[in-house]
């Protein structure tokens, strides 16, 4: 074995393990040159052929290049796996990442959880109901039998298991007072259908958030001091709110809310059809024939309830005009309400 040939094998060895970049490089260094099959254990087999004198020599220069060998890779895949020394010839770490394109809220889940977290600290709990209602709910125990005239502006969606498509949250109304003994004060909001020709502002699919309160002694102004907080948390200080009397079977007396306008400040604008109001809710004291069908003594006991339109609020704080905008998926729409 020439002194030139280990000396070269030495070199070549020494300064492929500091050029390696990567964890893999440097495990094919180590495989060519310590491994099983490697340079290094080869030569080392060979030592046998070779007259004593040069043996001891050549074992000796082998040896020390292999304990070297193997100190400066073990130093060197300390060095890569600590990132003290980067690849920066095959991967420029400065390049921005890949965006992942993140959702928003949407609008209308946005709205639900500001009106959801207002009530919430007028003390009301969140209550849930399905969908899909039963006749009874949704109509009967609500005081709207088969052949009352509000069922037709009502008009839903039936399914032939027997259920329907629930018209508006107040059946959550019902079925949280049949199993609560009062005081009851709850928050209901989520999902609703009519059979309504779309337009800009109707759907056959809509959210709502009900609100039912039922105590010893509830009044009406506190049905009103209660949306009027509700109304200049969500739209700030200077909305004004307004009763007008209307009509549902399962309140007396009914009001329908109005906000005024949020555009144009109650002067009268496009938004508001130049009236200076937008109808928010429908609200009232519940009548006294739902206590009873929940067993609740109306001698004993009063309650306000009221249902808003979700996609109406969020028109109003959005400035959006159609409100067919909100289920068309369009993410360029979405994105400039939602956080
Ligand atoms: N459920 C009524 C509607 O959808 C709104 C309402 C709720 C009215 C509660 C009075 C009390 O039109």
């Amino acid at each position: 074995m020439e002194t030139d040939e280990l000396k070269g094998l030495r070199e070549r060895a020494l300064a492929q393990a500091a050029a390696a970049e990567s964890l893999a490089a440097l495990e094919q260094v180590r495989i060519a040159y310590l491994g099983r099959k490697g340079k290094i254990p080869a030569l080392l087999k060979k030592l046998g052929q070779l007259p004593a004198e040069e043996r001891r020599e050549a074992g000796k220069v082998l040896n020390q290049l292999k304990r070297e060998l193997a100190g400066l890779i073990e130093k060197r895949v300390g060095q890569l796996s600590s990132g003290e020394v980067r690849d920066e010839g095959r991967f420029d770490y400065t390049l921005p990442g890949a965006w992942r394109g993140l959702g928003t809220r949407h609008p209308v889940s946005r709205v639900i959880e500001e009106a959801v977290g207002i009530f919430r600290r007028l003390g009301f709990e969140v209550a849930e109901g399905p969908d899909v209602e039963t006749e009874y709910y949704n109509f009967d125990a609500l005081n709207t039998p088969e052949d009352h005239p509000s069922r037709d502006i009502q008009d839903t969606f039936y399914l032939e298991s027997g259920g329907l498509l629930r018209t508006h949250t107040s059946p959550v109304q019902v079925r949280h007072m049949e199993r609560h003994r009062p005081p009851v004060r709850i928050v209901a909001a989520g999902r609703c259908y009519r059979r309504d020709v779309p337009d800009a502002t109707h759907s056959t699919n809509f959210h709502q958030i009900e609100g039912l309160y039922v105590n010893k002694r509830v009044s009406m102004s506190e049905l009103k001091s209660d949306l009027a907080f509700f109304a200049r948390e969500l739209m700030g200080r200077k909305v004004q709110v307004r009763f007008r009397p209307h009509f549902f079977p399962f309140t007396e007396p009914s009001v329908e809310v109005d906000f005024s306008c949020h555009a144009c400040g109650g002067k009268g604008c496009r938004l508001c059809k130049r009236s200076g109001w937008i109808e928010i809710a429908g609200a009232g004291m519940v009548d006294p024939s739902v206590l009873e069908a929940v067993d609740y003594d109306p001698e004993e006991y009063t309650g306000y309830a009221f249902g808003m339109g979700i996609e109406r609020i969020a028109m109003i704080m959005f400035g959006i005009n159609d409100i067919r905008l909100f289920y068309e998926n369009d993410r360029r729409f979405l994105e400039q309400f939602g956080w």
